[in-house]
């Protein structure tokens, strides 16, 4: 049977390891030709090695398939242009963004630098806009729909009290990415975000008496926690059946996918006239109170 990706191109950063290179390999597997895009840093983001984007591409072309190593770094424009246009240059379309580079720099937002703020919403959330920009202005010359996919995290959507600026980069590539369904579906491009759950040297770095007994990296392969477990459902996101969702947040975790909703208005105080500040403080407790839940 043809793959459920033949004849279609994807850039995938991030893709030298991790979630990302699982993504790569199985899109290839399923007949996609991948622009396999990783700048080789360590979890922090420091550093630049070859080495990782190389060996995603090497071992997909050893399988058959058809890929193109990019060593850039997601978050300066020069690069995610470059990125778009290589995969022009060499497959003459562009069919699917994946944006699974990403970095940390957890501390506690009283200990936070503006260093440590700014690398991490630069990597992940710039990153994100940089490649979907370029690929955006393809999608709306070429009208031939586009498929984008971005990933947020459980850490923005719940709040990891030690990621301050990695939860504020996550939500906001969630709304990046609702805003881009939103922009872009005249043109038939639909945009998801993911959140992920499996074991990678990012989850690495949780300590061991927070991980509990979950498998690390390098235990993870054939478990619950293995990488390869995100790819199956981003094949039917990114492929044509995936048509008819936009705008909304998978979650992705060993064999569970979750679909989340969207934000939506919980109760509402409608006043008639300005309120006075005696009004709120007789209303607002009696209205709210009730639908708080205490935040741990
Ligand atoms: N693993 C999880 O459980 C989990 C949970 C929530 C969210 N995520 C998200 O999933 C994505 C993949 O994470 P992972 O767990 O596979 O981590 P990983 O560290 O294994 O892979 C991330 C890759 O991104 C690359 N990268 C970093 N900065 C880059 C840059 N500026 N340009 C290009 N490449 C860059 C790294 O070199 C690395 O190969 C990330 O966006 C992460 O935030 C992962």
């Amino acid at each position: 049977m043809a793959g459920r990706l033949e004849g279609k191109t994807a850039i995938i950063t991030g893709a030298g390891r991790g979630i990302g290179r699982e993504v790569a390999l199985l899109f290839a597997r399923e007949g996609c030709r991948v622009l396999v895009n990783d700048l080789g840093t360590s979890v922090a983001g420091e550093g630049a090695d070859a080495a990782p984007a190389a060996q995603t591409a090497a071992e997909i072309r050893a399988a058959g398939g058809e890929a193109v190593p990019h060593f850039g770094d997601v978050s300066e424009m020069d690069a995610a242009e470059d990125m778009v246009r290589k995969v022009l240059d060499e497959w003459g379309r562009l069919d699917i963004v994946v944006n699974t580079a990403g970095i940390l720099r957890d501390r506690m937002v009283f200990n936070m630098t503006e260093e440590e703020w700014d690398a991490v919403i630069r990597v992940h959330l710039r990153g994100t806009f940089a490649t979907t920009k370029f690929a955006s202005i393809v999608w709306r010359q070429a009208r031939e729909g586009g498929r984008l996919i971005n990933f947020t995290s459980g850490s923005g959507l719940f709040g990891a009290p030690g990621q301050p600026n990695y939860a504020a980069a996550k939500m906001g590539i969630w709304g990046f990415t609702l805003s881009c369904a939103r922009a872009l579906g005249r043109y038939g491009v639909t945009a998801n975000s993911i959140a992920p759950g499996a074991a990678t040297r990012m989850t690495d770095t949780v300590p061991q008496e927070r991980a509990g007994n979950r498998p690390r990296a390098e235990e993870a392969r054939g478990t619950e926690r293995d990488p390869a477990n995100i790819a199956p459902p981003l094949v039917y996101l990114a492929s044509d059946a995936g048509a008819w969702i936009t705008g909304r947040c998978f979650g992705i975790a060993g064999y569970r996918i979750t679909l989340y909703s969207n934000i939506a208005p919980q109760v509402v105080l409608q006043g008639a006239k300005p309120w006075t500040v005696d009004e709120l403080f007789e209303r607002m407790e009696p209205t709210f109170r009730q639908f708080v839940a205490p935040v741990q």
